[in-house]
């Protein structure tokens, strides 16, 4: 879901409206919706399905106005109708909301609130706050106590923007769900992330859970909910609109595959020293790890499997690590205490799967790290300590870049982990730090050379994908599978190697390809999982070095990477299982940057 709002002098309000619509378009939606206002009560209108909908509606006259709310919904409560897209009106129009999160107690307030006469239109948590909001009105509230006193009622995690007739103003706040301003020359903006009003400024405000902001044109006022002042810096983002667009490619995954070489060299600058051995990272305000005994990984989708490679670099290190699904660790975590140490790694700093995880953490009394790549996000203001991953903004669903930044990021966190912890520096920090400054380079060289494109052409016609990767590689195995099925849509799975003789071998026939990851250790190993499934037909792909000459004999294609210390290796596999996937679900013309049923921040448990 996203949020939009602006409040300026012009009328032109749904034009920009529209604008940042499309422009939260990438977090998956299927309903999309905004409310007018000028003069009168707030106009609504709103549709099911694609943005271009909602334009058919407003094409016969798109009504003027300085002040709107806009939204996106993926739903969660009801189904994608118009009905139950945002914006959300009470009985009497005297109020529309847009609101992203889920209200836990709406059942109650419904109730209660149908006892009292009211009707409700939709099937949504949402709408329970115009219905609450309206009462306050006709008793009298002004419109900012009313927004106060609803607020008050509702528990859960919430980011709600509210026009009211009879006020020049729109009152939003957050809870849980996030929801940032934007401020230029008298005009505002607010929105569910930074991209979302990017065309229009880069001045952004990052607003607390429990802030409540009062926009009107020229002025802005953000309070506690009781009504106390607090101050939020105005910060300047150094994204530009154009790193938001595709420039130049046909789709956003492509062009951000294509980034790497620049965003690792972002993510590394200035934080590695091969030569030395030293690894430096900005001051975390907790202080060193000296008295870490253990680090757990919380994280969800591909940041788990980052998650699971920075675990095997630090638990092959010397330091106990272990990774966790965050939605299993917030209901059943393992022992923690201050000597524990929990990262969160969370691309978008707001899945709330993951916060739940981390805020579990904390109450067990460990210390927490967000590893994220949105600065002023709910994780990496929650955490004790956040190391940014620093590769810029990431729009397709799909991740990707921020995958190979999350891995670097995580394997220099582990070097200053193990420095800290243990005692010593790993024995091969050099050649780590070495391999890992060569990376954007080596990057390049599979981009410009990658066969990929012809694998995704041979194969893209199969009943199933398997995946198979063994040690710091397994990850790797499990991430080209998930990005194959999220984008292709088609069945894949990731193994790892030695696992396959256990039970999926049953599957493997002449029309599942098996894509094989080599990293130049344990290759015998998974050389022999190789022979198993030719033995039964099955085509097989290997992703390994382009030195490794035995490998050649036994696969029917090679995807080659560049010659690296085997735990770099992985991430050089996954550029090429990347590409794979993209020209795989390009060979069956699927949405790439926005899969179905898929949210690229998903915000609820
Ligand atoms: C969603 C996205 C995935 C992503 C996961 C975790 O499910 O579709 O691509 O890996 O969330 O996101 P995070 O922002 O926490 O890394």
């Amino acid at each position: 879901c996203g949020i939009i709002a602006r409040v300026g002098e012009t009328d032109d309000a749904v034009d920009e409206l529209l604008v940042g619509l499309e422009n939260l378009e990438y977090r998956g939606y299927d309903s999309a919706g905004l409310a007018v206002k000028n003069g009168r009560g707030p106009t609504v209108f709103k549709r099911e399905g694609q943005i271009s909908n909602l334009k058919d509606l407003l094409a016969t006259e798109v009504p003027a106005g300085g002040l709107g709310i806009g939204h996106t919904r993926w739903s969660t409560h009801g189904p994608p109708t118009d009905a139950n897209a945002h914006p959300h009106t009470g009985c009497s129009d005297r109020v529309a909301v847009v609101h992203n999160g889920i209200i836990e107690n709406h059942d109650e307030l419904r109730t209660e609130l149908r006892e009292r006469g009211h009707t409700f239109q939709s099937d949504t948590d949402t709408e329970v706050i115009p219905h609450l909001v309206e009462e306050q009105l006709a008793d009298g509230a002004t419109p900012e106590q009313a927004f106060r006193r609803t607020i008050r009622r509702l528990s859960g995690s919430y980011a709600v923007a509210m026009l009211a007739d009879d006020s020049d103003a729109i009152y939003a706040t957050r809870s849980g769900s996030p929801l940032v301003l934007g401020v230029r020359d008298g005009k505002y903006f607010l929105a569910s992330d930074v991209p979302a009003f990017l065309d229009f400024t880069d001045e952004v405000i990052f607003l607390d859970d429990g802030d409540v902001v009062v926009i009107e044109p020229g002025q802005h006022e953000i309070t506690t909910l009781d009504g106390e002042a607090v101050e939020r810096p105005t910060q300047i983002v150094d994204w530009d609109p154009e790193d938001a667009g595709k420039g130049g490619y046909e789709h956003y995954m492509l062009k951000e595959i294509h980034e790497q070489p620049t965003s690792l060299r972002q993510t590394l600058r200035g934080r590695a020293d091969p030569t030395t051995g030293d690894v430096i990272l900005e001051d975390f305000p907790s202080g060193t790890f000296e008295g870490i005994r253990r680090v757990q990984f919380v994280a969800c989708g591909t940041s788990y499997h980052a998650g699971l490679v920075g675990s095997h670099f630090i638990g092959s290190r010397g330091l106990p690590a272990q990774t966790f699904l965050a939605s299993e660790y917030a209901v059943s975590a393992p022992p923690v205490d201050e000597e524990t140490l929990v990262v969160g790694v969370t691309q978008s700093g707001e899945t709330a799967d993951t916060l739940s995880a981390l805020r579990r953490a904390e109450a067990g009394g460990a210390r927490t790290l967000a590893v994220t790549n949105v600065v002023g996000s709910t994780a990496a203001r929650e955490c004790d300590d956040a190391l940014f991953i620093r590769a810029g903004p990431e729009i397709g669903v799909a991740a990707t870049k921020t995958f190979s930044s999350q891995v670097v990021s995580l394997s220099l966190l582990g070097e200053r982990l193990v420095r800290d912890a243990v005692g010593r520096r790993s024995d091969d920090v050099q050649d780590v730090l070495s391999a890992l400054s060569d990376l954007p380079d080596h990057v390049q060289r599979i981009l410009d050379y990658t066969k990929a494109h012809r694998i995704a052409k041979r194969y893209y016609d199969c009943d199933s994908y398997f995946f198979i990767g063994r040690g710091s590689v397994y990850p790797v195995a499990l991430e080209g599978a998930l990005k194959f099925k999220e984008i292709s849509y088609e069945h894949a799975e990731g193994f790892a190697a030695g696992e396959l003789k256990h039970g999926p071998l049953a599957l493997v026939t002449p029309a599942t390809p098996v894509f094989a990851v080599f990293t130049g250790r344990h290759d015998r190993k998974t050389l022999s999982n190789v022979k198993e499934v030719e033995a039964r037909g099955a085509p097989v792909v290997a992703v390994a070095s382009e030195t490794n000459e035995e490998i050649v004999q036994y696969a029917d294609d090679v995807l080659t990477i560049p010659d690296t210390h085997p735990d770099v290796a992985g991430i050089l596999a996954n550029v090429q299982l990347q590409l794979l996937s993209y020209h795989a679900a390009a060979q069956l013309d699927r949405p790439i940057d926005k899969p179905r049923n898929l949210a690229k921040s998903v915000t609820v448990e």
